[in-house]
C-alpha cells in the first residue's frame, strides 16, 4: 500500500489488546486501539488522522443529530492461515458509500481516500484480527454532518471516520422470521437503498414488536401492498426454489448488498439458475407449502449467510428444511468463507490484500 494521503498517525501509549476476550466477542462492542478521522470544509476533504480510539467533542446543535445527515458502511478484514490480511471487496463499499452520500445530499469521498483510510487503519490494527473460526475485523466507515446550525439545510462541514473491531458470527442460530405486513422499512422514491442512519432507527420499533412476538428477524415487504418481499433485517434475502436461486431486484427500496452480489456471481459460475426479479409473498408461501422452498437465507457482511428455519405469514408458520442438510447453503457459506480466509483461489479478485 502506498501512503499518498499524508495521514498523521498518533499511536496509543498502551494497547488494550491483552484485555480482550476473543472467545466471547459481542458484535459491535469491542473497538481496536485506533480510529481514522477526516474533515470536510470549504468543499474539500482534509485533516487525515489516525488517533487513539475515544470520545469526540461535538456541538449539541450539530445538524446530523437533528436532521439525520448521517450514513455508514460495513465491511470486513480477514486473516489468512499464512498471516496475510485481506479486505473483502472494499471497492463495492466505496461505490455504495458515495451512492448514500449523494442521496443524503452530502459530499462524496474519493475512492482512494476510502480505500487508503481503511487499509492504513487495518494494517495498524493487524494484531486485533481474530484467529477464531468465522471471526474477522469489522470495519465501520461513516460520515455525518457537523454544522452547528438548526436550519433545515445541507451542512457545509462533515466528518468522515472509520472504526474497527474484532467480531465473531452475528447470528448464532437459524432464524425464525416474520413477513412484515403492517410496517415498512422503505418506500418508492425514498432512501431505502442508502445506508443512512434513519433507515435503521425507523426499523427498530417494528423489529422490537417482532422480537416480542418471538421472531428473530422481519422480512420486509413493499410499502404499497406488502405483497412483494424486499429484504430481511440488515441483510438481503435469497430463496432456493426447486433448484433456482431467487432474490428481489435491487431498487430504491433495497440495499445493493455486496454479499448478495458475490453469491449471485458464485451461483452463476456454478451453473445454478439465478433469477433477480420482484418476488411475491404469495409465491414464497406457496413454495414453502408444496416443499419447493428448500433454502432461505439472509446475505450480509455482518450476517454472512444467515439461514431461515421458519417463515410466519399472517400468523401461519411454515417450517423450512434444516439448512445443515442443504448441499447448496453449506457449499455457499463454506465457499464464501474459504475465499475470504484465502483457503481457496480468489478467482474473482475480491480480496484486497493489505
Ligand atoms: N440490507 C441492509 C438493510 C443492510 O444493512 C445490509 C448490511 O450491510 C445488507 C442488506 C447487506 O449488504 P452487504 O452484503 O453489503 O453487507
Ligand atoms: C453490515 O452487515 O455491515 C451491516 O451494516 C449490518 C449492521 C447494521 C449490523
Amino acid at each position: 500500500m502506498t501512503d499518498t494521503l499524508a495521514i498523521k498517525i498518533t499511536k496509543v501509549t498502551q494497547s488494550r489488546l491483552a484485555s480482550v476476550d476473543f472467545e466471547n466477542l459481542q458484535f459491535g462492542k469491542t473497538f481496536t486501539d485506533h480510529m481514522f478521522t477526516a474533515d470536510y470544509a470549504n468543499g474539500e476533504w482534509g485533516n487525515f488522522q489516525i488517533v487513539p480510539y475515544g470520545e469526540i467533542s461535538i456541538s449539541p446543535a450539530m445538524s446530523s443529530l437533528h436532521y439525520g445527515q448521517s450514513f455508514f458502511e460495513g465491511l470486513k478484514a480477514f486473516k489468512h492461515d499464512n498471516g496475510t490480511v485481506s479486505i473483502f471487496r472494499p471497492d463495492k463499499n466505496a461505490e455504495r458509500f458515495n451512492a448514500s452520500a449523494e442521496r443524503m445530499c452530502m459530499p462524496t469521498l474519493p475512492e482512494e481516500i476510502f480505500i487508503e483510510s481503511i487499509s492504513t487503519l487495518v494494517n495498524l490494527e493487524k494484531n486485533w484480527i481474530p484467529n477464531q473460526a468465522n471471526s474477522a475485523l469489522y470495519i465501520r466507515p461513516f460520515m455525518f454532518a457537523t454544522d452547528p446550525f438548526l436550519g433545515v439545510a445541507p451542512s457545509t462541514t462533515y466528518k468522515y471516520m472509520v472504526l474497527t473491531g474484532p467480531v465473531g458470527a452475528y447470528f448464532s442460530k437459524n432464524l425464525n422470521v416474520k413477513i412484515e405486513t403492517e410496517y415498512s422499512r422503505a418506500s418508492e422514491g425514498g432512501f431505502g437503498y442508502a445506508k443512512c442512519a434513519g433507515n435503521y432507527g425507523g426499523a427498530m420499533y417494528p423489529s422490537k414488536l417482532g422480537t416480542q412476538q418471538g421472531y428473530d428477524q422481519l422480512m420486509w415487504t413493499d410499502s404499497k401492498d406488502h405483497a412483494y418481499i424486499e429484504e430481511m433485517g440488515a441483510a438481503n434475502i435469497m430463496f432456493l426454489v426447486a433448484g433456482t436461486l431467487i432474490t428481489p431486484t435491487t431498487r430504491d427500496t433495497v440495499l445493493n448488498g455486496v454479499t448478495r452480489d458475490s453469491i449471485l456471481t458464485l451461483a452463476q459460475q456454478w451453473g445454478i439458475p439465478v433469477e433477480e426479479r420482484r418476488v411475491s409473498v404469495a409465491e414464497i408461501i406457496e413454495a414453502a407449502q408444496n416443499g419447493k422452498l428448500t433454502d432461505a437465507f439472509g446475505a450480509g457482511t455482518a450476517a454472512g449467510v444467515a439461514s431461515v428455519i421458519s417463515i410466519t405469514y399472517k400468523n401461519q408458520k411454515y417450517d423450512l428444511p434444516n439448512p445443515a442438510h442443504s448441499e447448496f447453503t453449506q457449499r455457499l457459506s463454506k465457499t464464501l468463507l474459504d475465499i475470504k480466509y484465502g483457503r481457496i483461489e480468489d478467482e474473482n479478485g475480491w480480496n484486497v490484500v493489505v
